[in-house]
């Protein structure tokens, strides 16, 4: 029997062919990616970070593996196929880094479990799904959102952005109060992992001109953004050399 370490599961990549063939059979014959999305994503990428994204495709339910499927059987095929769609991503990311593909099962709290040394975020919104990963030599956290590019209701904003955060929020930009949003979602992806701590929106305040977010434990977060026809946040905590 395999011997699972906590964070981190062994990667067997002799047994992966047959799917990976099987993905990417699928990717020939339908269109799962976007060019100006990914030129949009690219916009976000820095040194220790890579990011990529999938459209989400009918069958993307199947790229998930066994390991991965107990967090899932409840759900609908709608969530277990944008949850499949973004594990392809973060797949494609790890043999970019030149890592065999793992499975990437929801861990406590939801966060997913990445191969040891390595470190990222997931997220899908109703048509796309994107991962970024990086490694733990550079980063210690990473987290990644993305919501279509609609405004956020206004009986929302109250809830999502604090009192010093309204006043900064420019009112003729429809997408203010989504990207602020995103950003926090985006924050608590990368915290979650580090802190085991849940925050609620009024925990984090962005500092949009400085591109940065600090959390209610003092935590500061580096951010980066993607406005096209989605809105995409980039959080990041670089490790401290
Ligand atoms: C984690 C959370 C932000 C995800 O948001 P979502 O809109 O439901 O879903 P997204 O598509 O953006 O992201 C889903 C992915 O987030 C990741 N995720 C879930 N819980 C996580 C956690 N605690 N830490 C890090 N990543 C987590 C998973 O990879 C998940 O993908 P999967 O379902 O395919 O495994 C949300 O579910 C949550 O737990 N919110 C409570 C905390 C919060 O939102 N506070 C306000 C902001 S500070």
């Amino acid at each position: 029997m395999r011997q699972v370490s906590p964070g981190c599961i062994p990667c067997v990549p002799q047994h992966n062919e047959p799917r990976r063939a099987a993905e990417n059979s699928r990717q020939d014959s339908i269109v799962t990616s976007n060019p100006s999305l990914q030129v949009a994503i690219d916009a976000l990428s820095l040194p220790g970070i890579i990011v990529g994204h999938r459209l989400i495709s009918r069958g993307d339910e199947n790229a998930l593996w066994p390991e991965e499927i107990p967090a899932f059987t409840s759900s609908i095929d709608k969530v277990r196929r944008a949850s499949g769609a973004a594990r392809i991503v973060a797949r494609q990311l790890l043999r970019r880094l030149g890592r065999p593909e793992c499975a990437l099962p929801r861990g406590s709290g939801g966060a997913p479990t990445w191969p040891r040394g390595i470190t990222g975020s997931l997220a899908h919104d109703s048509s796309v799904a994107v991962a970024a990963v990086g490694m733990c030599s550079d980063m210690d956290g990473i987290g990644i959102d993305i919501e279509p590019a609609e405004s956020l209701p206004t009986e929302l904003l109250g809830l999502v952005a604090t009192p010093r955060e309204r006043l900064t929020i420019d009112n003729y930009d429809p997408y203010g109060g989504r990207l602020l949003f995103v950003a926090k979602e985006a924050v608590y992806k990368a915290v979650y992992p580090l802190d085991r701590t849940f925050l609620d929106h009024h925990d984090v305040e962005i500092n949009f001109p400085d591109r940065k977010a600090i959390t209610r434990n003092g935590r500061i977060i580096d951010l980066r953004f993607s406005i096209a026809a989605h809105i995409i946040a980039l959080a990041f905590l670089r490790v401290l050399r």
